[in-house]
């Protein structure tokens, strides 16, 4: 059975009024353990077998739909899910190549992993000045909605050859004179004898949302989502603790990364010192431990925090 097939008897199934959220996530590849993972921060428990295509949650009203990134759109479209993570890349292809169809689609919120970026790269003899360079030759890509917008808006005319995999190795069999694939850490490009040229998209993991959701899935929904923000909000935040001397304290402050009021206690047997605690919404790098330091901070330690709700 093929997933449109699965689409059509889901999406006929009288299980969808059942009270449940149902979330699409990416079965297998770049996005799917960390899908997984950021449900599991947010307190869902998923049961363990992930081979299949539905997995419950037991202690939260959410059903997990294990699917291709690719087939993520069309579990919404259908209202077999309400909300999918998805790359962008993935979802905005969908919409150039659609865009009657999912347009309704909703990105609700950036998730911060599975970044890469869309670009047009070409082999290493290929002397490439600018995207003009392009015109009339031939361009190998999975993604020719996002790749025809972008050679349009530019006004640049070339053949766009569609391929579903191994992008990578189209110049080298004279398919096609440049690609346009996706780049994370750039080692396919340098192992196959290419150069990046060009972005035309940046990506990343996204939440997304259909426009209909009955009241009883919208607040199952609003629940999911304030989690997951709590979350994210946790992850890019650091618990900063130091010491300090009372008449640097303002100085110190306003080296504090991105905290809006810090706690400060006594320090029990000292009355020049004080103990600064601080929510910091940002990354703490060495630097601004070494401005700390400078400013007159001792005893500096930054915690990793692991929930965090307001
Ligand atoms: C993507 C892309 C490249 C590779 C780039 O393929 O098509 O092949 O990742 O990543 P890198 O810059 O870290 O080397 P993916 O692994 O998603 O598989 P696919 O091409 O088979 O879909
Ligand atoms: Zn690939």
């Amino acid at each position: 059975m093929n997933n449109a097939q699965q689409t059509i008897s889901l999406s006929a199934n009288p299980m969808n009024g059942d009270g449940r959220l149902k979330i699409a996530i990416q079965k297998s590849g770049r996005l799917s353990e960390k899908s997984v993972n950021l449900l599991e921060k947010a307190g869902i428990s998923l049961l363990k077998s992930r081979d299949q295509l539905l997995c419950r949650a037991h202690n939260f009203p959410l059903d997990v739909f294990l699917v291709r990134d690719d087939d993520i759109p069309a579990f919404l479209t259908t209202n077999v899910c309400q909300v999918g993570i998805i790359g962008q890349n993935t979802l905005l292809e969908k919409q150039a190549l659609f865009p009657e169809k999912y347009a309704d689609l909703e990105q609700v919120q950036n998730l911060g992993f599975g970044r890469c970026r869309l670009s047009i790269a070409t082999p290493t003899g290929f002397d490439y000045s600018s995207v003009e360079t392009l015109a009339g030759k031939t361009i190998a890509t999975s993604y020719r909605g996002l790749l025809a917008k972008f050679l349009a808006e530019k006004n640049v005319i070339a053949d766009i050859v569609t391929m579903e995999g191994a992008v990578e190795v189209a110049p080298r069999t004279h398919l096609a004179d440049a690609i346009c694939d996706l780049v994370s850490t750039g080692n396919t490009l340098v192992s196959n004898g290419l150069m990046e040229q060009e972005a035309i998209l940046e990506s990343q993991a996204v939440m997304i949302k259909t426009d209909q959701m009955a009241d009883d899935l919208s607040a199952i929904y609003h629940k999911l989502m304030s989690r997951i923000r709590a979350v994210l909000r946790a992850d890019n935040s650091r618990y900063i603790m130091l010491n300090s001397p009372i008449e640097a304290l303002d100085a110190i402050k306003a080296v504090l990364p991105g905290s809006a009021s810090p706690t400060v206690m006594p320090l029990q047997g000292r009355d020049d010192m004080v103990a600064v605690h601080a929510v910091c919404d940002e990354e703490v790098f060495w630097t601004t431990m070494e401005d700390l330091q400078n400013t007159g901070a001792s005893s500096i330690l930054i915690m990793p925090i692991e929930k965090m709700l307001d």
